[in-house]
Formats: C-alpha cells, structure tokens, sequence
C-alpha cells in the first residue's frame, strides 16, 4: 500500500542509493548487523573508514525488511558518506524520520538505521583495536 508512503520514501525505496557489500575481512571495514524485534526485519550497514582522518570513504547497506527501513537506510548512507565517524555517531533516527516524513508507527523503522550505523562504527573501532593476526591466518 505504497499510498501512506511519503514521495522521499518511495524514491529511496525504488531507487536505493549505494546498495551492496564491503569486504568486512579488511580492517578498515566495518559492519553492523542490527534487527528490529517489532517486526523482524534486518538491516546491514557496513562503512570504509580512511584510518589517517577517520572519514567514512564508502557506505554500502542491505535491508530486509519494510519500504520505510529500506529507505531510512538508504537515506542513511547519503548522509555519512564523507562524515567522519565521531559525526556520524551523533546522526538521529530522528532526523531521517522528519527528511522522510515517516509516521509513529514507523520510527523504528528509522531506528534501525541509527542502530546500524553505530553498530558499524563500533565494529570498525573494535578491529583498530586488535593485535593483527593476519600472519597467523595465512
Ligand atoms: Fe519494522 Fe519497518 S516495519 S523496520
């Protein structure tokens, strides 16, 4: 019923910006893996961060779930492409609720994406931290 949708998210809904996959075995890669216990849906959010200035170089996500969520995470990676991480950190869920014009009803989906981003940061900055075992890998 893409009726009660808003036009921005129908535009992100069928043309999703920067959908797809990092390699998350790089260490400058990171990825957050979040789900919404409401509904299900799931949503990846991966950024590459320069590791000299802390830029997010390259954003690339996939969500399973409802045209809100595919759009807020689609809205998401337009808007910390170029961020470093520490700002892309302080991004509200609130904030792309109101770009979207996103309902009560869906707010989390909006939510995941805030989730996602921060779980992704997190996740890059837990690999800065660890002892390089790549000689042992190979
Ligand atoms: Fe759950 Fe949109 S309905 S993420």
């Amino acid at each position: 019923l893409t009726r009660s949708y808003h036009p921005k998210v129908i535009d992100h809904y069928t043309h999703p910006r920067n959908v797809g996959t990092l390699d998350k075995t790089q260490s400058n890669v990171g990825t957050g893996l979040v789900g919404a216990p409401a509904c299900g849906d799931v949503m990846r959010l991966q950024i590459r961060v320069n590791d000299a200035t802390g830029v997010i170089e390259d954003v690339k996500f996939k969500t399973f779930g409802c045209g809100s969520a595919i759009a807020s995470s689609s809205y998401m990676t337009e808007l910390v492409q170029g961020m470093t991480i520490q700002d892309a950190a302080k991004v509200k869920n609130t904030e792309i609720a109101r770009e979207l014009s996103l309902p009560p009803v869906k707010l989390h989906c909006s939510m995941l994406a805030e989730d996602a981003i921060k779980a992704a940061i997190k996740d890059y900055k837990s690999k800065q931290n660890r002892p390089d075992t790549s000689a042992l890998l190979k």
